[in-house]
């Protein structure tokens, strides 16, 4: 029987992205790195330094790779998206989740653009499909003065990878590799997700919520969820999201209570939630 060709045979290339990319902001900077402890701190000190915005941190493997709250990403060399993108928007700290939104409608963008899969998003940070985790994203900003300096964005996406290498994660992980049957150029999904980011962060530039968008694209809306947060853990229905990206979750006192930063779980069981 004729075996299937799992390889990826169009490998990231630095020279190759700037010959390709037709935008105006994202990729006005490119580093790809071999292997790198995580692509954050490294966009972290690129802003720090005065880079401009639209500058991308690529890897194919980080040796310390961070999830959200703490957690680990784990990806083996070369089979994944890993990135860091560096913005300098014109918002305040409580807005940040906005460049998040943008980001996360990307990356499905990019990914139905490439392989004609269309992500669900798990709020606030996951990207979805077939209801396991395919990438998060792991946002940090630099503020001073209560001002929002810089934003990284680091976005992980399970690209050509075998589920099986992962370690023993605590709820399930695919990638497009297991859900297409066949590999996918990781070169023309980062192309795909870059332009689709161009054009999102443009449109937030001149005023644009990505509010609505993003939340058509929400799976756990509707859903009665438990949401732990550092210092709670609330269980409620997920009513509904605000413009700056709380949950809003109506608690069993008939209350409405936005939460900005937790991990939702249905029914005692984490969805979607995977690598770390
Ligand atoms: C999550 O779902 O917990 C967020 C994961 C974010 C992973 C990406 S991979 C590129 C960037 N560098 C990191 O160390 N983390 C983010």
């Amino acid at each position: 029987m004729a075996q299937i060709d799992r390889r990826d045979h169009n490998p990231l290339s630095r020279v190759a992205l700037r010959a390709r990319l037709q935008t105006a902001i994202v990729g006005r900077h490119v580093e790809l790195h071999e292997e790198i402890a995580s692509t954050n701190p490294r966009a972290m000190v690129l802003a720090e330094r005065g880079a401009p915005e639209g500058a991308v941190v690529l890897a194919e493997s980080q040796t310390a790779g961070r999830g959200r709250l703490g957690r680990r990403w784990f990806a083996p060399p070369s089979s994944s998206l890993l990135m860091s993108l560096l913005l300098r928007p014109p918002l305040e700290p409580a807005q940040a989740q906005r460049v998040t939104m943008v980001c996360s409608l990307a990356i499905v963008e990019g990914v139905a653009a490439v392989s004609g899969l269309t992500p669900r998003l798990k709020w606030p940070n996951d990207i979805l499909l077939a209801g396991k985790k395919l990438g998060g994203v792991l946002t940090e900003l630099g503020v001073a003065r209560h001002r929002l300096q810089h934003v990284v964005v680091g976005m992980g996406l399970n690209v050509n990878l075998e589920m099986d290498v992962l370690p023993p994660v605590a709820s399930p992980a695919t990638s497009l590799l297991r859900e297409l049957g066949y590999p996918v150029s990781r070169f023309d999904l980062l192309v795909a997700i870059l332009e689709r980011l161009d054009v999102r962060y443009m449109q937030l530039l001149s005023g644009w919520s990505p509010h609505t968008a993003w939340r058509e694209h929400l799976a756990t809306l509707g859903q009665t969820v438990r949401v732990g947060t550092r210092h709670e853990v609330i269980e409620g229905v997920a009513e509904d999201v605000d413009a700056n990206g709380s949950l809003l979750l109506r608690t069993t006192d008939g209350l409405l209570r936005p939460v900005l930063v937790g991990d939702v779980t249905l029914r005692g069981r984490p969805v979607g939630m995977a690598t770390g």
